[in-house]
């Protein structure tokens, strides 16, 4: 819940762009710049009417794999019915099953994480799956790209790699925040040192994530 990428791309659209952000708990994000804003909008409740076939470009990230997999085609049905003719659409996830952090033997933490996840949400490999859906519902071309991101120092670019850093730490604490130590078979100690073990590999090894990027576009009929 940082509000980065709406705050990142307004940088890099036309100063004519016009943003809606939404989120089930706006109350979570840090206050943006106006006129940015997160508004209140629970994904599974009907949209409001003027967002019907009214955006150029839709995005969402870090919250389809939270669904159960019977929700995640309403969900993303509501999302693609924004969406104005010829408009795209992007959908960045994670996979929360694959490890990619190095050397995995000596990354507890990060093992941790991906335990931690996997428990909470519902289908700890729905990233892998959006492609398909997104051609399931008629978009054109669809297509994707897996980025394995690294957090903390051993990003090339250390100002990305501390980027990453504090976004896996508050990925982290949400996990946290929504589950505890007897769910993930941890004692209340490991639990707690969990966050400073999980920064501490970040500034040691190769922590990394893979995230999915995906992408359609709605045919012009
Ligand atoms: C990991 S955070 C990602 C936040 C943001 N998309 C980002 O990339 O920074 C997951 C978010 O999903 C939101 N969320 C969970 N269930 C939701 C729902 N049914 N409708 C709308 N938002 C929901 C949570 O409130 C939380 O802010």
């Amino acid at each position: 819940m940082t509000g980065y990428w709406i705050q990142d791309v307004k940088s890099i659209f036309p100063e004519s762009t016009q943003f809606v952000g939404f989120d089930n708990i706006p109350e979570g994000y840090p206050p943006l710049d106006p006129p940015l804003e997160i508004v209140k909008q629970n994904l599974v409740d009907e949209f409001p009417t003027e967002w019907e076939n009214n955006f150029d470009f839709v995005h969402q990230r870090f919250v389809i794999p939270l669904f159960a997999e019977s929700e995640v085609q309403p969900v993303l049905r509501k999302l693609i019915k924004c969406m104005k003719p010829g408009a795209w659409i992007q959908l960045v996830e994670m996979d929360f099953k694959t490890p990619v952090s190095e050397p995995l033997e000596a990354c507890q933490a990060a093992q941790k994480f991906h335990e931690l996840t996997s428990s909470v949400v519902s289908d700890p490999l729905a990233s892998t799956k959006l492609a398909a859906r997104l051609n399931e519902e008629g978009l054109a071309d669809v297509g994707y790209k897996t980025v394995d991101m690294i957090a903390g120092s051993s990003h090339p670019n250390p100002a990305l790699g501390e980027r990453g850093r504090r976004n896996m730490s508050s990925v982290m604490a949400y996990f946290q925040s929504v589950s505890s130590a007897e769910k993930v078979g941890m004692t209340e100690q490991e639990w707690a040192s969990l966050p400073k073990k999980f920064e501490d590999e970040m500034s040691k090894y190769k922590i990394a994530v893979r995230v999915y990027f995906v992408w359609g576009r709605k045919p012009v009929v």
